[in-house]
Formats: structure tokens, sequence, C-alpha cells
């Protein structure tokens, strides 16, 4: 393990930005041969302040390169966030018969103390695969309206009717405008009044089309963050709703409010535009941090990392849909098996950077399973599992420094009204990505000990409950 791993204590394998602050991810978009994800990034400070587009780009979303600063803030404002997509066909006339990256993004003009900011949308776009962008001279291309919030637009091509979507956060409300050439753009329609969970402000909503699995159907389904809620009890988090979309206007029968992800540090994700058709994947990313907490998380020179790029699926269950998410498959060619017959009440030492639990299990409902992290002697997590109905804990009140806010110290709980058949666990330094039931449910938290994780114990309190496939693969 190299020096500069054990000083700077950064994740390996998630992306964080070399320096200061960084929060949800932009403009994912695959072109060219490669993942550009863009970032809200304050190049300044490693709090939130004026926001500007960072950017790195991967050949495999696992290995990032960091280059120069995409977009800066200019006279309609600082640049928060948005999507980008390949104009394949030139519809904006930005290309001279070529195809090209094109951004969407939010201006957020501040006002001074007496007068709310606006917030307008604006176009960017680049001749050399992202490495340099003009802004467009007709900018902002959406308006003001009489909403405060009015942001976060991700766009898409719709093509039945050989248009672009843009789906906007509208104060509480998802709204969708349609575009020929991503310049002039109609309102279509609202949506989400009196549906969802409305503890927080809306942002950064994301509308795609996904299979259902072992069927030949897709639904489409829209994700809506929902911002802190300083009094609320659960921070920021996603929420999804699964439906219907038919190029103006997004209908849903669902009355549940559903959670994309049971932990704490999972914000704001979106996935990539233009993966090829023969690839298929529907792929997201989050921001692993929370609101509550964000600008106080214990890491130095830089702030706020990525979840792993996770691959979407969608389940038909007897209540409605469930959102599956694994971690893409390129993450699995940095690994190797370190120990492939994991038993009850052994305890597994690792020294890599990465280590990954994965276990298959029988007949849980019979009692409890302890996994507990040790970092170093003191510090360590507990994920439990018991029971006929599912009930999972994530404790981090002994993991390490949680002193830097009050919320960060509670247990993050799901009960998933189902038995529990398998746990995948996913540690890089300073973050633990769960995923129970092959990806049908998933917790994703921070944690911020003094030592790389030492060793993973694995206890169950019943003579009934097996494991029948139980790895750990580490860092190659
Ligand atoms: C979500 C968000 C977005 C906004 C950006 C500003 O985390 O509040 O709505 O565009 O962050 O940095």
């Amino acid at each position: 393990m190299s020096t500069s791993y054990m000083t700077q204590l950064r994740p390996q394998f998630h992306f964080a930005p070399k320096n200061n602050w960084m929060n949800d991810p932009n403009g994912m978009v695959y072109f060219n041969g490669e993942y550009h994800l863009f970032f809200q990034h304050n190049p300044n400070d490693s709090i939130w302040g004026p926001m500007h587009w960072g950017h790195a780009v991967s050949k495999d979303m696992v290995t990032w390169e960091e280059l120069d600063i995409a977009l800066y803030p200019d006279e309609h404002g600082t640049i928060f966030s948005g999507s980008a997509v390949v104009d394949w066909h030139n519809t904006t006339g930005f290309f001279d018969g070529e195809a090209g990256l094109v951004a969407i993004f939010t201006y957020h003009l501040d006002k001074g103390d007496e007068q709310p900011p606006v917030q307008t949308q604006g176009l960017a776009y680049s001749h050399d695969n992202g490495r340099t962008w003009i802004k467009y001279e007709g900018n902002p291309v959406l308006g003001h309206t009489d909403k405060i919030d009015f942001r976060d637009p991700k766009v898409f091509w719709y093509e039945p009717s050989q248009k672009w979507i843009m789906v906007l956060a509208t104060e509480q409300t998802i709204s969708f405008y349609s575009s020929k050439n991503l310049i002039d753009w109609h309102f279509e329609s609202e949506f989400g009044e009196g549906l969802g969970s409305h503890l927080g402000v809306w942002e950064c909503p994301d509308l795609f089309l996904l299979p259902v699995e072992g069927t030949a159907t897709a639904k489409w389904v829209l994700f809506v963050s929902i911002g802190d809620n300083p009094h609320g009890s659960i921070g920021s988090k996603t929420q999804y709703f699964v439906g219907e979309f038919n190029g103006s206007h997004f209908t849903t029968t669902q009355k549940d409010t559903l959670w994309l992800d049971h932990g704490y540090d999972n914000y704001a994700g979106v996935s990539f535009s233009d993966i090829p058709q023969e690839d298929g994947r529907r792929i997201y990313v989050g921001w692993m941090s929370n609101w509550r907490y964000a600008n106080q998380v214990p890491t130095a020179g830089w702030r706020s990392q990525m979840t792993l790029p996770r691959t979407l699926g969608l389940t038909k269950v007897a209540n409605g849909w469930l959102i599956k998410q694994q971690p893409i498959k390129e993450l699995f060619d940095y690994t190797e098996n370190q120990v492939t017959d994991i038993q009850f009440g052994k305890s597994y030492e690792t020294t890599s950077p990465l280590t990954i639990l994965d276990m298959v299990i029988d007949n849980m409902q019979a009692g409890q399973v302890t996994v507990t992290f040790h970092f170093g002697d003191t510090e360590e997590v507990k994920l439990i599992g018991r029971g006929k109905e599912g009930f999972v804990t994530f404790e981090r009140a002994n993991s390490g420094n949680i002193a830097f806010h009050d919320f960060f110290k509670q247990d993050a709980s799901v009960t998933i009204n189902q038995p529990i058949t398998a746990f995948q666990a996913i540690i890089d330094r300073y973050s633990i990505e769960v995923f129970i039931n092959n990806g049908r449910f998933a917790m994703t938290n921070l944690v911020f000990p003094q030592a790389c994780l030492t060793s993973i114990q694995i206890e169950a309190n019943h003579d009934n409950i097996h494991i029948s496939e139980g790895t750990i693969l580490v860092a190659k």
C-alpha cells in the first residue's frame, strides 16, 4: 500500500475530486469511447460555494482521470446541476454536420439578500470530446418562471416524437419540456403534486425506460431526489416513481413512496446518457453524502466521493415495483477471490484497499446474521439482518469519527418484507455499500475510521442458517 494512500486516506475505487468540494454528479455521458463524469465543484474551498462543473473521464467507470474544470460561472450565474447529451444529428447546429457533446445546466444567479435567486437553463457545447466548452451565445435558453426552484435539467432524446425531453425540478414538482433543437423549449406537463415524499425540496430528476426483469416489457422510471429537511429524520434521499411516459406526460398508479437507497449517503443520483444500445445497461452514479452533514465530513483538502456506478434493473413484486441495483461488472476486473468458502463463527483479515464480501444465505428467517467490519482494534461497523420480515440495520456509532455531526451516529435500517437471501458489501476506505438480495435493496453509508478495514467477522445465532456461497474478494 503506497504512502500516499495511507496519508491521504482517499477512496481508491470511487471518484473523489483531487481538491476541494464536490456534490452532485452532472452531465454523465458516453462518447467516443469515454465515460464523462462532470460534477458540482467549488474549486476554491472544501465547502459548498460558487458552483462550477468539474470534469473526469474514464474508459471503464472505475479508473477516473480528473481533467480541467469544464464550466465556470458567468454573468448569468454559477453553474448548478444538469446533464449532457450527444447531439448525433446536429439538431442544435453547433457541430457543422458532426456529432458532439452538449451540456444543459442550471444557471443560479444570486440577487442579494432582498430578493430570491434566479434559476435559468443554459447550454454549452464542445468540439473536442469535452476538453473545452463554448457557452451558447443565446443563453439562457429556458428563462425564469415564478418558481424559485427551477433547476437540474436532465435531457434525453425521445425517439417516437423525434424531440428532446427535458425533465426539470420545479418547486416540489417535476416539469417536462420538449424541444427539436435543445434551444427552443415548450412546456408539456407537470407531475408530482400529492405524490411521493415532499419532506424536502425536489431536485435532480431523471427519467428513463427500464426493462422489467423476466418480461419483454419496460416501464418508465422517474428519479426525484429530495433535499434535506432539517427537522426530518432522514436527511437527503432519492425516491422513484414507476409509470408511463408518452412524450408529454408522466403518469403512475404508484401509491407508496419508494426509496432508492436505505442508507444515508446516496443522493442526487442520475444515469448516463448515450450508453450504446448493444451494451444496453442503464447505469447511474449518486453523490455519496447527505446535505445534513456534507460540509462537515472529516476529510482534509477534498470533500465527497461518488457511489460506485450501478447497473439498474426493475422487478415486479406483489405490492408494486422494486429498483434493483448492482455495482458495474467492470469493478470485478480489479478484484480477485481471497476466500471462497466463508463460514459463520470466523473472522477474515484483509489488507486490501478494496474488500468485497459476497454471501448467499439459506434460511435466514430462523434467526440473525451479524457481520462486523473491524477497522483496527477499536472501531467497527455492524451490519445485522434478522427474521422473517428481513429487518436490516447498519450501525456506525462506533465507526471512528462521528463527532462532526449528531445525525451521523444514528443507525440506518430497513425492513425489506421478504426473507434475506444474499448480502454483498463493498468497502473502500470511507464507504460501505451494501446490496441485499442481489441488489433489490441498497444501503450506502460513509464511515470515517482511523485505520483501514482490517477484518470481517461473520456470525449467525441459529444452527439452521447456512452460507451456501461465500466469497471475499480483494483488489488484484
Ligand atoms: C442537489 C443540488 C441541486 C443543485 C446543486 C447545487 O444536491 O441542490 O439541486 O443544482 O445541488 O450545487
